[in-house]
């Protein structure tokens, strides 16, 4: 349902936008004379500033590896981007209406970076935006990109899981060494959850001493808190494994709440660091997100 009504606000807002595009676009069938490259990071969002500095962290690494191509930031949560509008008198564009706006200013080829960890629910809305501007191109090519592209997210192929592995073991080397590093990751009912799994198998592959959990899927804080104490560890490092330290970084795991994952550590008898930075904010992160935009882009006409 969600999809296709942001598949339909996506075409309405392109259709709205139509007599203006007419103007500055290339004409039909012709090629194009000045190319306009653009890209649009789409990401969860996030209403903290401590998350925000994760966004931001990755925005600049895209910036710095494309410093002549504009980047811009949306946001696929509707709760968050209403929290800023609410609480923060903040506009930040959901991906349609971003897309929308770059069609009507002529932009011609545009990717959009995902910082989505699996490919859940939140990309599958996206690359349903995605399909719907791509289709616009491609009927009403005045009226819609030239290209455009979308990045898969963090944790899509094999591939990706022994890299991202390969990035936390050696990121938290020196921790894993004294003890556990826990990486927790959001989690959903959508079968993409299995993805943390894939994550968790490797991990292990390389260092007995990290664990995946998530807040609301699998593997679970039961299944984290059983193979800990399987093992002989007392100390926890305790990290997001999402892109933003954000609010489920602060309160789910760090929290002063009795219910937190640090106060259940905690009272099960483990001394527990929370990490309260996001997979955005690690350069090693970053390098994979850019290795993925640039995939994006490789379909793209020169
Ligand atoms: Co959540």
């Amino acid at each position: 349902m969600k999809s296709k009504l942001l598949a339909f606000v996506c075409l309405t807002a392109a259709m709205v936008l139509l007599p203006a595009v007419v103007s500055v676009a290339f004409p039909s069938g012709e090629p194009v004379d000045n190319p306009k490259k653009g890209i649009l990071i789409a990401s969860f969002g996030s209403s903290m500033p401590e998350g925000e500095a994760a966004i931001n962290a990755v925005a600049d690494a895209v910036k710095a590896a494309y410093p002549g191509v504009e980047t811009r930031v949306s946001y696929t949560s509707r709760i968050i981007m209403r929290k800023l509008a609410r609480e923060q008198n903040r506009t930040v564009d959901e991906p349609a209406v971003a897309l929308a706006k770059m069609a009507y200013e002529g932009f011609t080829d545009v990717v959009v970076l995902s910082t989505h960890i699996i490919p859940g629910e939140e990309y599958d809305d996206l690359a349903s935006v995605v399909d719907g501007f791509r289709e616009i191109g491609a009927s009403a090519p005045k009226a819609g990109f030239r290209f455009i592209g979308l990045s898969s997210p963090l944790l899509s192929s094999a591939r990706d899981f022994e890299r991202l592995a390969g990035v936390i073991t050696d990121t938290y080397a020196e921790q894993a060494k004294g003890g556990a590093v826990i990486f927790v990751g959001h989690g959903t009912h959508h079968f993409a959850d299995a993805a943390y799994s894939a994550l968790q198998m490797a991990l292990w592959r390389r260092s007995p001493n990290f664990f995946v959990g998530t807040i609301e899927g699998l593997p679970s804080y039961d299944d984290v808190l059983a193979r800990l104490k399987a093992s002989k560890v007392k100390n926890i490092w305790l990290a997001p494994a999402m892109l933003v330290a954000g609010d489920h970084a602060h309160n789910d795991l760090a929290g002063d709440e009795p219910d937190s994952w640090k106060s259940t550590l905690g009272q099960a008898g483990y001394k527990v660091t929370p990490v309260l930075s996001g997979l955005g904010q690690n350069k090693a992160v970053q390098n994979l997100l850019l290795d993925k935009l640039r995939e994006a882009w490789d379909g793209a006409k020169q």
